[in-house]
């Protein structure tokens, strides 16, 4: 007894921070593969209509965690993919549900998206997310739907004792603020607090198994965008953060284990990063090189001139760029001793209400009239939303047509209507390109009832919001939410992430500052001027509703859209190899002899990627021969130095696979080859199975 309480005195004595005791939670971790069609398919997030999937860089994932103290449960899942949709959410739940009865539901499940822009569109489901996409696409919805569920089946199947602890740091050079005009409408006395005009923060949970000190997973936030891939790039990628992810993983799991197979976890999810650029150069005119104009972003009145690149010398190298720098400090954060973080300490807990946002009634500061209640707009989109950002310029304006023919513009533009005098006072100074909140044919183009959302793990808050807040409208949600819970019981080492681009999609959330400007983010905060005051109201609402143990009602039932989507992308029809040849032949053979750093390239006959999306599976391969003359499997479509590119070659169903793999620096030397997989569709619909191998090469010095 006494030597415990000796021992006890001791560490407590050595500790540099002393924490409370860490809670023993029940935690389990799980991955599944999500990647949508890798052809023909427009890729969610810049609305290019000419960004068409063809080939894959790395493999979307869904990275699920659970964690329980006994009495509740709370799951948070990252998805490599744009955006949230409500349709998307209220399947997986209605399936967990199904599966678990009672155990997971809407309200205990946070689903939140990385916003990479490089994934297939087409699943959202209210009709401005479909323009692009020309509509539904039910492949996208499956391979979303389905594995984030498997990825909630796999951490369910893996819970073990564990803790948890949290890290902070910061990470200067990964970010930088892409709308600095409409940050500096902020009060100057506001700006004063923050050395910098983005957040630089990451914050980390580590959760590790009680029993052994086995890694489980960690779950890392940081605010950037992931546009280091741009507008033009046809493979589907999980961009930095996805990149970061797999670098955590193969740290952990080690080089044998495939990416998206590995028991440890790592999800890099989003946050406020709806003003924060990843292209650390900024933005110059394409044709003079000179700085944009600094309030429009724009050349000569042009914003398709004005693009933010960097820091590597092309999108991929960007990408790599700013993933490694996230993945180093988030490698730095969790290579400490455990005694060096901070454990989450205290009870799983969670609050959800869904929200009427046009009919939300809020108080606000009137700079004349003093406290005032207004009440939100009917949702509707601004100018400057058809013009882009830096990281995307718009490809089009929705009030000229397309570029390009698309049909389900053609069906569903007809619906527009000039906006109201209601919607033009409500949204001021916003002027109205799409009065989107007054349009519901074919069927609703916005949302009008989001989904708001708090988990608790300890003194640990995860705000999961519906969309993109930009830095200062975080900053000011993460003061009010942990004075809420202070004021209301909590801890005072109570610490708020926000949980970006989860459960549903309202596009931005702006300061009421920074709506004044309208540039993009101020032209996409859809329910005018106090959407920002409004969130804050309800997500206090919330928090104060879990510190106070009082629930709260569950608010309106949003519509369920699946069975009104209209689908206008055509399927696959048929593949045929071209003259004299069988699909899988290897019509370019890899160059005998490769040295590391140098390109292999390989070309096979193809069938549509479309036919068959390889789920949990692959592409292609590369393959190390053994000193038993088998051939291991070192590379598949998900690895950040291999390459899968599809082309049509023929109107009449002809197609190649472009294999790259870029030799890595420390490849041993010996024999290799290259595989590639895919399955062809015939007249009569049937769908068969092919592969082709290349003839071997050797890599050396
Ligand atoms: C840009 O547009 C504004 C407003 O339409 C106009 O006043 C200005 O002259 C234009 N500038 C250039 C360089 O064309
Ligand atoms: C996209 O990046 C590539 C380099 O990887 C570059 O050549 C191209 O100009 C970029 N396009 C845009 C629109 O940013
Ligand atoms: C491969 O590239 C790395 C980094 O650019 C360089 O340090 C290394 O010397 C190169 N190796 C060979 C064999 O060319």
């Amino acid at each position: 007894m006494e030597l415990l309480f000796r021992l006890v005195v001791l560490s407590s004595l050595v500790c540099h921070v002393c924490f409370a005791e860490p809670s023993v939670y029940q935690v389990g971790a799980g991955i599944a593969d999500v990647t949508g069609p890798a052809a023909d398919i427009n890729m969610m997030g810049y609305a290019n209509p000419a960004q068409l999937s063809a080939g894959i860089h790395t493999r979307q994932y869904s990275r699920a965690f659970i964690v329980d103290d006994g009495l509740q449960r709370v799951v948070f899942i990252s998805v490599d993919c744009a955006l949230m949709d409500q349709v998307i959410k209220t399947e997986v739940s209605r399936r967990l549900e199904a599966k678990y009865k009672g155990v997971y539901s809407a309200k205990n499940v946070v689903i939140s998206g990385t916003h990479t822009h490089s994934g297939p569109g087409g699943y959202l489901q209210y009709v401005l997310f479909l323009v692009t996409s020309k509509g539904w696409v039910q492949q996208s919805f499956d391979a979303l739907v389905q594995g984030i569920v498997q990825s909630v089946e796999r951490a369910h199947d893996n819970m073990i004792p564990a803790n948890i602890y949290y890290a902070n740091d910061i990470l200067i050079d990964a970010n930088i603020n892409r709308s600095p005009a409409s940050y500096l409408n902020n009060p100057s006395w506001e700006r004063a607090k923050y050395t910098y005009n983005t957040d630089k923060d990451m914050v980390q949970l580590k959760f590790v198994s009680t029993a052994d000190g086995k890694p489980i997973g960690v779950i890392n936030w940081y605010a950037v965008h992931c546009t280091s891939m741009n507008n033009t790039n046809p493979y589907i990628s999980s961009d930095n953060k996805g990149y970061a992810g797999l670098l955590f993983e193969a740290e952990i799991n080690g080089p044998d284990i495939m990416p998206g197979k590995g028991p440890f976890v790592a999800a890099f999810a989003s946050t406020n990063l709806g003003d924060v650029s990843p292209n650390t150069m900024g933005a110059k005119c394409l044709d003079t090189g000179l700085p944009c104009d600094f309030v429009s972003s724009s050349c000569n009145n042009r914003t398709q001139l004005c693009i933010a690149f960097g820091p590597g010398k092309d999108m991929v190298e960007s990408t790599k760029i700013i993933g490694d720098r996230q993945f180093q400090k988030a490698w730095n954060m969790y290579d400490v001793a455990n005694t060096e973080l901070e454990a989450l300490e205290g009870p799983v807990q969670f609050a959800h209400q869904f929200v009427d946002m046009p009919n939300y009634n809020v108080e606000v500061q009137d700079p004349v009239n003093g406290p005032t209640m207004v009440k939100l707009c009917k949702p509707a989109m601004g100018y400057s939303f058809a013009a882009g950002t830096t990281d995307g310029p718009g490809a089009f304006d929705f009030t000229q047509g397309v570029t390009s023919p698309n049909d389900f513009w053609n069906l569903v533009g007809s619906a527009l209507v000039e906006p109201s005098e209601e919607v033009k006072q409500c949204q001021s100074p916003k002027p109205v390109l799409l009065s989107t909140g007054e349009i519901s044919w074919p069927y609703a183009w916005h949302p009008d009832i989001v989904e708001t959302q708090i988990l608790r793990i300890g003194q640990f808050l995860i705000a999961a919001v519906p969309g993109e807040f930009t830095t200062m409208a975080g900053r000011r949600l993460r003061d009010a939410l942990n004075s809420e819970a202070i004021n209301n019981g909590g801890p005072s080492s109570v610490k708020t992430v926000i949980a970006g681009l989860s459960n549903g999609y309202t596009h931005y959330i702006t300061t009421f500052e920074e709506y004044q400007i309208q540039r993009y983010e101020g032209a996409s905060t859809i329910y005018g001027p106090h959407t920002h005051s409004a969130y804050l109201d309800q997500y206090r609402k919330l928090t104060k509703s879990i510190f106070k143990n009082e629930a709260v009602d569950a608010g309106p039932t949003p519509p369920f859209l699946l069975d009104d989507q209209i689908s206008l992308v055509p399927g696959v029809v048929f593949d045929r190899p071209a003259f004299e040849r069988k699909f899988g032949d290897c019509l370019v053979q890899p160059y005998p002899f490769v040295r590391p750093n140098e390109t292999v390239t390989a070309t096979f006959v193809a069938g549509h990627p479309r036919n068959n999306l390889m789920l949990g599976n692959t592409f292609m391969t590369v393959e190390a021969k053994q000193s038993d003359n088998s051939w291991k499997v070192i590379r598949t479509d998900a690895h950040f130095d291999t390459f899968f590119f599809w082309e049509r070659t023929s109107a009449v169903g002809q197609s190649e696979a472009h294999l790259r793999w870029i030799v890595p620096a420390d490849t041993p030397e010996g024999e290799y080859r290259i595989s590639h997989f895919g399955h062809y569709k015939n007249i009569d619909t049937s769908v068969v199975p092919y592969y082709g191998t290349s003839q071997s090469f050797s890599v050396g010095a």
